[in-house]
């Protein structure tokens, strides 16, 4: 009889952490460790949680995510986004455990026309891409079998983001501006973790190894996705206020720090073509999760009192 898999997850807490663990519960034995059981920023802990272990797959969501504090500590960004990952890698690799390492759509410089594709040269802008790039290579260093998953506009169940904020905004404000110019493909957590076991070989087939990119299908603006949640929360029944949203540019936003890549929209056609499986339209997932009890039960408990 095959074995159940044993599958570690570091960073169960977040965001894409979550939806994983619920995810690969099905297929696998799922150890989640978070803080402060692991802290990515001591290899000390990353040897006193991981050398005494015994798994198959390690899954690394975790990271230092806030893009624009990562621009005032680059030491804590590199330890966390790049020297944690190479160190996780070659512990699994001389484990011969297989490692899955999540990176994003800011190792790139937006400046392309088109979708970016996994051998598009990265030339990140911030302190954030240049530390989530180097954690990449570190990784794929330790072994080329191991797998790195560039994700981007992530959103979903668990942790509010760009759709809970800007729902929640419509529904106080009536006059409200996003980036025209920022283009990009949301990606839904709950996909991110479904379309990732054929890349693990755990629902048969090979293992892949190396760059992916993986989202919903899609590019848009930030207008016309934060114009499409409004739209979807109105229809549900939340109380928006706002009608149309505004278009703005990036450069309209000061609170930004780190700059920003343009356009980050990512090709999928690698995955598409290593699992036969693609992503569906960014619209189908976003209104899976804005018509959720989950999204709608602070309206529906404003509106019943
Ligand atoms: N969010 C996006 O739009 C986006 C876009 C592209 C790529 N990505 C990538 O996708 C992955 C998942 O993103 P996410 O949105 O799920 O992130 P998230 O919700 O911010 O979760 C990140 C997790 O990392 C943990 N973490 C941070 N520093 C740590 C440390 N020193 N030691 C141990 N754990 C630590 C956090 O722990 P605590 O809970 O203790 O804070 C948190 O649970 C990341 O690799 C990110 O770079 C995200």
């Amino acid at each position: 009889m095959k074995r159940t898999p044993r599958i570690v997850i570091v960073g169960v807490a977040g965001r894409l952490g979550q939806a994983l663990r619920q995810q690969l519960s099905n297929d696998a034995e799922v150890i989640g460790l978070a803080r402060p059981g692991i802290d990515l920023a001591s290899p000390a802990s990353i040897h006193a949680a991981l050398d005494s272990l015994d798994f198959d797959h390690l899954i690394l969501p975790a990271a230092m995510t806030a893009v624009d504090a990562c621009e005032s500590d680059p030491a804590q960004a590199f330890a966390i986004n790049a020297e944690a990952p190479g160190l996780i890698a070659e512990i699994c690799a001389s484990k011969g455990a297989h490692l899955t390492h999540f990176s994003t759509d800011f190792v790139f410089d937006g400046e392309k026309s088109g979708s970016y594709q996994e051998n598009d040269p990265s030339h990140p802008l911030g302190v954030y891409g240049a530390s989530k790039r180097m954690g990449e290579e570190r990784v794929l260093a330790a072994s080329a079998d191991h797998l790195v998953v560039r994700i981007s506009w992530l959103y979903g169940p668990g942790k509010a983001a760009f759709p809970e904020w800007i729902v929640e905004k419509a529904c106080k404000e009536s006059t409200l501006a996003l980036p025209g110019d920022k283009i990009g493909c949301p990606a839904l957590s709950t996909d991110v973790a479904a379309m990732l076991l054929p890349l693990l070989g755990l629902a048969g087939g090979p293992r892949a190894g190396g760059i992916f990119h993986l989202c919903n299908s899609g590019p848009t603006t930030w207008r016309d996705w934060g114009q499409a949640c409004i739209d979807l929360a109105r229809e549900a029944g939340a109380p928006i206020r706002a009608e149309k949203i505004t278009a703005n540019t990036l450069a309209d936003i000061p609170a930004f720090v780190a700059k920003r890549p343009p356009n980050s929209a990512l090709d999928v056609s690698k995955y598409h073509s290593f699992t036969g499986v693609l992503p569906r339209a960014w619209q189908e997932a976003l209104r899976s999760h804005i018509v959720s009890d989950a999204f709608l039960f602070p309206y529906r408990a404003a509106a019943h009192g």
